[in-house]
């Protein structure tokens, strides 16, 4: 299975078909709202018909019936994984999860859904003053994992530098699927905290979200392959 996840941050249909036109494989996809908020849920369907596989990223977060009846419609999509915050509390996590299976349709698989903990662009100033949580944010982080995990969610979308505490607390089994990768010598862009596909390989991540240092390199397929092989080799 592919570990590597590519971000369609684009806004337009053309730029997504461009974008995927240059792969003669099906790759892994996040979808994520600037798409989905420009394009409505068509392109989801479209890129799905393709062949990719997807990871919606919508991080539904809202009370336990709306994410349930939210995610019951998102299940009719077939996608792969979808998401919710993990600060909407075990209930609305479990509701999400709830949706999901009343809406897949019978012989689909449904899709994997997973927590957003604490993002990766929340310092810990504005967790314990904006936000009123105090403490580090590598415990809120493992916190919410297991939060996911009682919940019965497939994993959680963490920074690299928190996917070893996670599997310590949550089992192997529970995923970390991973963003702010940069290869080496790639700009770090508004990202904070950025690792390379080795650093995530060597602290256990399962998936690795990667957007600009494919979407713009100079041969965005070969870039993606060269990952994935890399990831497959074991030498990230
Ligand atoms: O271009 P880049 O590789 O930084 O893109 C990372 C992708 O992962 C973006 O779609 C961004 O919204 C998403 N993401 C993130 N940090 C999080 C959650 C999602 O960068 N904590």
């Amino acid at each position: 299975m592919s570990r590597t996840i590519v971000a369609l941050d684009f806004s337009t249909r053309e730029e997504v078909l461009n974008f995927l036109k240059q792969f003669d494989e099906p790759v892994y996809v996040k979808i994520g709202m600037e798409l989905t908020y420009a394009c409505g849920l068509d392109i989801v369907r479209e890129v799905k018909e393709m062949g990719h596989k997807i990871f919606l990223d919508l991080k539904l977060h809202d009370i336990p019936n709306t994410v349930k009846g939210g995610m019951k419609n998102l299940a009719a999509l077939g996608v792969d994984i979808v998401n919710c915050h993990c600060g909407g509390g075990i209930a609305m996590m479990k509701a999400a999860r709830e949706g999901i299976l009343a809406g897949t349709p019978e012989g689909q698989q449904p899709a994997k859904v997973i927590g957003v903990t604490i993002l990766t662009s929340t310092s810990k100033e504005a967790m314990n003053e904006e936000m009123g949580i105090a403490g580090e944010v590598i415990d809120t982080v493992v916190h919410y994992a297991k939060n996911a995990k009682e919940a019965g969610l497939d994993g959680v979308v963490c920074s690299v530098h928190e996917a070893k505490a996670i599997h310590e607390a949550c089992g192997a089994d529970f995923l970390t699927v991973t963003p702010g990768i940069r290869l080496a010598g790639n700009s770090a862009d508004d990202q904070k905290r950025i690792a390379t596909p080795e650093y995530a390989n060597e602290q256990g991540c399962d998936m690795i979200v990667v957007g600009r240092s494919i979407t713009k390199a100079e041969n965005p397929a070969e870039t993606y392959r060269q990952i994935e092989k890399e990831i497959s080799n074991g030498r990230v």
